[in-house]
């Protein structure tokens, strides 16, 4: 938390690229608190400020806890978000707890959850209101007497939001809650929710313990995935003491696949954020209950060195995530953030690790061990991660080689959707690699088509051994029938080896609908996919950030239009083209709705060219009008970034989005 702790954790990490495990001791930072990301609990993405948020709530998350084991795996802080309070202040200026959801009041909870030897956290705004409209009055200019009433709470931990701040410098609001606290005497982690605003990673290591880098997460891939890549650039400037923040976990919500949250749950390990749940514990699955559970994971999150993950390799969508562990080993990630299978490579050497036979390769979803004598890769599914724990043993001859066996097909750009046209032709390839140092013998491979399909293999699907590095690739031909109904149909197959070894993948295709045969207006029309910042893409209406249909007229500058497609950054809308369209326009900006707050940009892709982008648009510019040349794609994209600033209030308008095409 104080400013000579990041020399000493910078020091630490040079010491630690020489691979000295010990002498990455005696880091004392700050107040000696959070010298591993918090984890625990927070309510607000599973109950915003809905009527589960109570009392029964706070209490039955922290009997969860101990209950389900969480508390022996490191989660401790049970956390309030807003709306825990009445919208005044009572005649002695306090904050007063809502009496319907709190009807004993805030020190009743948090005396329990402190009697179930957890901490306890609260939450309020850095400005006159918090930020929910229902919300309550916030501690700018009340900080000393709301830091009191908190430690007269038993608070261990306070997030401290930014909303209605009345353009009071955030170094002066967020400095004044730091000195409250302090003056309580009580140990009180600090947690900065500015969203990245300031910069707060170049300036509050001695403000507070962890600070927001970005906007709001939600609950999709797509804007899980644009936080991560926010604050995975960040990584020099956290550490112990002062951590980067991506936002609370979304684990168990239901708007991700399994395979999403594991990659979810994995990134905010590597990238040593803090590790609060935001799911209702009292609903979730066993599955849910086992990936936030995962103590091999959580180990990573938690390692005292805290040194987050920095990007070794990021290309076309194939990311690789290296983290250095205070015992010498290093975690490292394989990520795949794209729509299609694909192998992702780097090796024990590349990662930092010193010269070595072999190495273990500890899998910490599966929980096995494998060896290899260098490369480290997999063929990971769309949005999978792979993650392991790397480190030079003189057993790795016990492990057995570690194998790379997937299916991955040909894709318009890379990490596109993989599409096949019925009634057509195309190829698949399976691919297994020996990456051990001992040989694989008896390789045999496999490719199940779906049913009516046929794939047949154009070279050998066995080898007798695979030596290190070598590869058994088979080429299939694979005829598409006619007459498929639109979707995903799955290819299926197997690698195995002696004795007894099976290593299964998937290929998930997609059989597009029909292409549009005359000129339209993109909303008219079905798209192949979208990924949006907040809520469903809306036709003909602006973003609502939430439901179906919650937006409005789409108005740019005084400017209303009846036809377009309402997103949010970032977003995709992609549409299958199949070469029959030649031009797209729309007039872009952002949606008046969002006075004030939202920049953006639009682009569109052909294939995998961009072929028009709007520069940066702010609330303040009228629509622009943009055109793009699409002749001969197969797929059409209409982008918008965040502009660079987080995605608040980015409402971004596709007024009039309109496609020429032919039969
Ligand atoms: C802001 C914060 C969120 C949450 C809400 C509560 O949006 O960034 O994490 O605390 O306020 O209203």
């Amino acid at each position: 938390m104080f400013k000579y702790l990041r020399r000493v954790a910078a020091a630490t990490l040079l010491v630690t690229v020489g691979v000295s495990p010990t002498a990455t001791a005696a880091v004392t930072p700050g107040d000696g608190l959070a010298l591993t990301p918090p984890m625990g609990f927070n309510n607000w993405n599973s109950t915003h400020c809905g009527a589960e948020f109570t009392e029964a709530m706070v209490k039955g998350i922290a009997d969860i806890f101990v209950a389900k084991g969480l508390k022996d795996a490191g989660y401790q802080y049970v956390n309030l978000d807003d709306c825990w309070a009445l919208p005044h202040r009572d005649s002695s200026g306090n904050l007063v707890p809502d009496p319907i959801r709190f009807p004993n009041g805030i020190k009743a909870v948090a005396d329990y959850v402190h009697a179930q030897g957890l901490k306890f956290g609260i939450y309020t705004s850095a400005g006159t209101k918090t930020c929910n409209t229902a919300g309550f009055p916030g501690g700018l200019g009340h900080e000393q007497q709301d830091a009191n009433l908190f430690a007269s709470f038993g608070v261990d931990y306070l997030k401290y939001d930014n909303c209605n701040n009345q353009g009071v410098d955030a170094k002066l609001r967020y400095g004044a809650m730091r000195d409250a606290l302090r003056n309580t005497g009580r140990p009180i982690v600090f947690s900065l929710c500015e969203w990245g605003q300031n910069k707060p990673w170049q300036w509050a290591s001695d403000v507070g313990h962890l600070w927001r880098t970005t906007g709001d997460i939600s609950d999709n891939y797509a804007k899980m995935l644009s936080i991560a890549k926010q604050n995975w650039v960040l990584a020099p400037f956290a550490g112990p003491g002062h951590w980067n923040d991506p936002d609370m976990l979304e684990v168990g919500n239901g708007g991700m696949t399994a395979t999403e949250y594991r990659s979810h749950f994995s990134l905010w390990s590597m990238m040593s954020a803090p590790l609060l749940i935001g799911t209702d514990l009292r609903k979730a699955t066993p599955a849910t209950f086992e990936m936030l559970s995962n103590r091999e994971v959580i180990a990573i999150d938690q390692d005292p060195l805290g040194i987050q993950a920095t990007v070794s390799r990021t290309t076309n969508g194939l990311n690789v995530l290296v983290k250095p562990l205070q015992n010498g080993e290093k975690a490292v990630l394989l990520f795949n953030e794209g729509e299609t299978p694909n192998q992702i490579t780097t090796s024990a050497t590349e990662i930092g690790l010193p010269r070595s036979p072999a190495y273990r390769l500890r899998d910490l979803w599966t929980h096995t061990d494998t060896h290899t004598a260098n490369t480290i890769s997999a063929t990971l599914p769309p949005h999978a991660s792979a993650m392991f724990r790397v480190s030079t043993d003189r057993h790795w001859a016990t492990y057995p080689p570690a194998m790379d066996a997937g299916a991955t097909i040909a894709t318009v750009y890379p990490g596109a959707l993989p599409i096949v046209t019925p009634g057509t032709t195309t190829s698949v390839i399976t691919t297994v690699t020996n990456n051990g140092r001992l040989p694989a013998i008896g390789v045999d491979t496999t490719l199940t088509a779906p049913n009516g399909w046929t794939a047949q293999p154009q070279s050998s699907t066995s080898a007798i051994v695979l030596r290190t590095d070598q590869s058994l690739s088979t080429q299939w031909t694979i005829t598409v029938p006619p007459g498929l109904t639109p979707g995903k149909y799955a290819f299926t197959g197997a690698a195995t080896l002696r004795p007894n070894v099976t290593l299964p993948y998937t290929l998930d295709v997609v059989i597009p609908g029909a292409p549009p045969l005359a000129p339209a207006y993109l909303s008219d029309l079905k798209w192949l996919r979208s990924t949006n910042g907040f809520g469903p893409v809306e036709l003909d209406h602006s973003n609502g950030e939430s439901k179906p249909g919650d937006g409005h007229t789409m108005t740019i500058h005084g400017v209303t239009y009846p036809k377009g497609l309402g997103t949010h950054a970032p977003s995709v809308v992609e549409f299958y083209t199949a070469g029959h369209c030649t031009t797209v326009t729309a007039d872009v900006g952002i949606d008046d709705e969002k006075a004030g707050a939202g920049t953006a940009t639009f682009e569109i892709w052909s294939d995998g060219t961009k072929v028009a982008d709007s520069g940066l648009m702010t609330t303040k510019k009228p629509a622009q009008p943009l055109q793009g040349n699409i002749t001969g794609a197969t797929l059409l994209r209409l982008i918008t970034t965040d502009g660079g600033d987080g995605n608040n209030s980015d409402h971004t308008d596709w007024a009039n989005a309109h496609i020429t095409c032919t039969n």
